[in-house]
């Protein structure tokens, strides 16, 4: 039906943050809130799919009917929880902002105060969207690109090198995009070369202009 575009169709959407254990009360994580990739969660559900959210920890949440939750703390915990519903998917949306780094060893007690430095090693997470778009078949693969500088440049690096079909560009540069801001300022790149730039709006409203091009995307 009109209203109901993508009735039928299984999204995943990935929100939130992850955090990266240091010790028992310690963490490495960032700032994201998680209201983008609810919001894109939402308008696919509205839009008549059955959406599996996988959402790091966040005071935010979602109680639409169309949406199962599953909540992670770790990236490698959001990339069991994708992973295992992707052969299920037609649509994956990676909103999240994952931890590209994460401790190498998880002290089991708490780290005590001693010397003025402490050193850390980190060891890299796993690249969640870049493994689906190794492995994708029939799935519309979209990711974000969020960067403070020569953010169209990185943009179209990741929609290629992680074999993207679309990637939503926003920046720290613009006022009132990015993160736990309840708008966003985006631009789209597709992987038939098309650009789409839209102003400052809603995060719904950035959502529903995703969920559209999605759709697009399907029919093209
Ligand atoms: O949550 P909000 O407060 O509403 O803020 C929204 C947002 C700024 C977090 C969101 O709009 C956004 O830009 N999300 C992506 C943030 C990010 O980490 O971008 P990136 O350019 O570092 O990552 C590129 C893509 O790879 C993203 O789709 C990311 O989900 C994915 N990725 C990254 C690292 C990793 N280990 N695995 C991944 O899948």
């Amino acid at each position: 039906p009109v209203n109901k575009p993508l009735g039928g169709k299984t999204a995943i959407v990935t929100a939130g943050p992850t955090i990266e254990h240091i010790d028992p009360v310690r963490y490495i994580s960032n700032h994201s809130s998680g209201k983008m990739g609810i919001a894109i969660a939402e308008a696919l559900a509205d839009a008549g799919a059955n959406v599996q959210l996988v959402l790091g920890p966040t005071p935010q949440q979602t109680s639409h009917p169309g949406i199962t939750t599953t909540r992670i703390q770790t990236a490698q915990e959001m990339f069991e929880a994708v992973t295992a519903r992707f052969s299920q998917a037609d649509i994956v949306v990676a909103a999240a902002a994952v931890a590209d780094y994460r401790p190498a060893n998880v002290a089991d007690k708490k780290i005590k105060k001693g010397e003025a430095q402490l050193h850390i090693d980190l060891e890299k997470t796993p690249d969640i969207l870049r493994s689906l778009g190794d492995n994708k078949t029939q799935q519309l693969l979209v990711g974000f690109s969020l960067e403070t500088n020569n953010e169209k440049e990185y943009a179209l690096k990741k929609l290629r090198e992680k074999h993207l079909d679309m990637i939503v560009m926003n920046s720290l540069a613009d006022a009132g995009a990015g993160f736990n801001y309840d708008t966003n300022k985006i631009t789209l790149f597709d992987k038939n070369g098309r650009e789409q730039s839209f102003p400052l709006k809603s995060k719904q409203a950035v959502a529903q202009d995703i969920v559209s091009a999605i759709i697009e995307l399907q029919h093209a």
